[in-house]
């Protein structure tokens, strides 16, 4: 089933957010991204993709109230919806104080592992290095409401899913230094869907890992977005919502509902995926998608070498359009103008002035 992804159904809604970090040495701040608005609506996944650098990982970061540099946030504002919680909403200005994250912190913290799951990207240092894999799993089961009796089962069930457990072997009982980085990868996966959250956040969840396994991790995040994987859900409770984030644009069809295209720490295209390639795109999401598409499907998309210029350094991010320097289309007005991305009722927009 499609679900409703009507911006008043939203799940979480960001609305003109904005996060920078203050570079002593420098004197200036950095900006991780700018004037950021979407939302998520219950059951939907939306695709995050760019380049390496472009503010994905801060941006999903932010959301669960962890974006650790400096003073973070520092404008627009952050709705939450989720199940059996609180509505919360939190907004921030620039007040020059060190602690702008802290009330979405606190505001955050009873939810967070609960209803609000991360798959970080650099598994292990995200795992606690003082208990066993086990003990994490049956923990956060736990955590998240798993009844007692189900637990064992439901971490049977991750284990081998994820290739972590044989008959003869399980990695339960290991530490996470006693991981290889694949295994890690794994597990940090399989913790992120014992959470059971309305919203997963996962960051980057099949990179570095080889095509067989790559195709395993989707398959399973589709079949954690029907239910057939991980913690039992209540009725009333909603199918997860998630924010995937990546670089590789051709991963989208058949898991995601909708992408956002990301570059210098703008949002420049929102679109619904079944219209992936069949409406006029951004100049940079076609890029994207030439480059997917020469490399068989099997792309990594670091960087764009094929494209002229760089994306601009953001300490001193450009007040017009920020792919100008790179896109074949500039004009004089690009290069004057911010192209505003304006998303239609149905969710899809292009901040662009030659393509709407
Ligand atoms: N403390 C910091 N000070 C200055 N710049 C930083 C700091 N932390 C991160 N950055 C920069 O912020 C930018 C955005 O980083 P982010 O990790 O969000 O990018 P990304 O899109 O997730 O990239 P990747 O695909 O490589 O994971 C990058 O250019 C990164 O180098
Ligand atoms: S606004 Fe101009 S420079 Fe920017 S992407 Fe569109 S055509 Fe290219
Ligand atoms: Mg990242």
């Amino acid at each position: 089933m499609t679900p409703d992804n009507s911006v008043d159904k939203a799940l979480l809604r960001a609305n003109g957010l904005s996060a920078s970090v203050y570079n002593r040495n420098r004197g200036r701040e950095f900006h991780f991204f700018r004037n950021v608005s979407f939302h998520i609506a219950p059951d939907e996944v939306v695709g995050l993709v760019g380049e390496s650098g472009s503010g994905k990982t801060r941006l999903g970061l932010s959301l669960l109230g962890l974006l650790r540099e400096g003073p973070g946030l520092y404008a627009g504002s952050l709705s939450y919806r989720l199940s059996d919680a609180e509505p919360l909403d939190f907004s921030f200005q620039h007040n020059g104080g060190k602690k702008r994250g802290e009330p979405l912190r606190k505001g955050l913290a009873p939810v967070l592992g609960k209803r609000i799951g991360l798959v970080m990207q650099g598994a292990k240092s995200a795992l606690n290095p003082y208990q066993t894999i086990g003990t994490q799993l049956k923990d956060t089961l736990a955590l998240a409401g798993c009844p007692g009796t189900q637990i064992p089962v439901v971490m049977e069930q991750l284990l081998s899913a994820f290739s972590l457990a044989s008959r003869s072997a399980s990695i339960a009982h290991r530490y996470p230094f006693a991981l290889s980085g694949g295994q890690a990868h794994r597990v940090m996966i399989a913790l992120g869907f014992a959470m059971g959250p309305d919203l997963l956040v996962a960051d980057e969840p099949t990179t570095g890992v080889d095509s067989p396994i790559q195709a395993l991790i989707l398959q399973h995040f589709k079949a954690f977005r029907k239910g057939t994987l991980g913690p039992p859900r209540h009725a009333s409770r909603p199918r997860p919502s998630m924010l995937f984030i990546t670089h590789q644009i051709d991963l989208m069809k058949g898991l995601t509902d909708r992408v956002m295209v990301m570059y210098a720490g703008e949002l420049l295209e929102v679109f619904h995926t079944s219209q992936l390639g069949q409406r006029p795109h951004h100049p940079y999401t076609e890029r994207l998608m030439e480059i997917a598409n020469e490399a068989g499907g099997r792309a990594a998309v670091h960087s764009i070498p094929q494209i002229p210029g760089r994306m601009p350094v953001m300490y001193d991010p450009p007040e017009a359009c920020v792919f100008a320097d790179r896109c074949s289309l500039a004009n004089e007005r690009c290069r004057k103008e911010k192209p505003e991305l304006v998303v239609d009722p149905q969710g899809q927009g292009v901040a662009c002035h030659e393509r709407h």
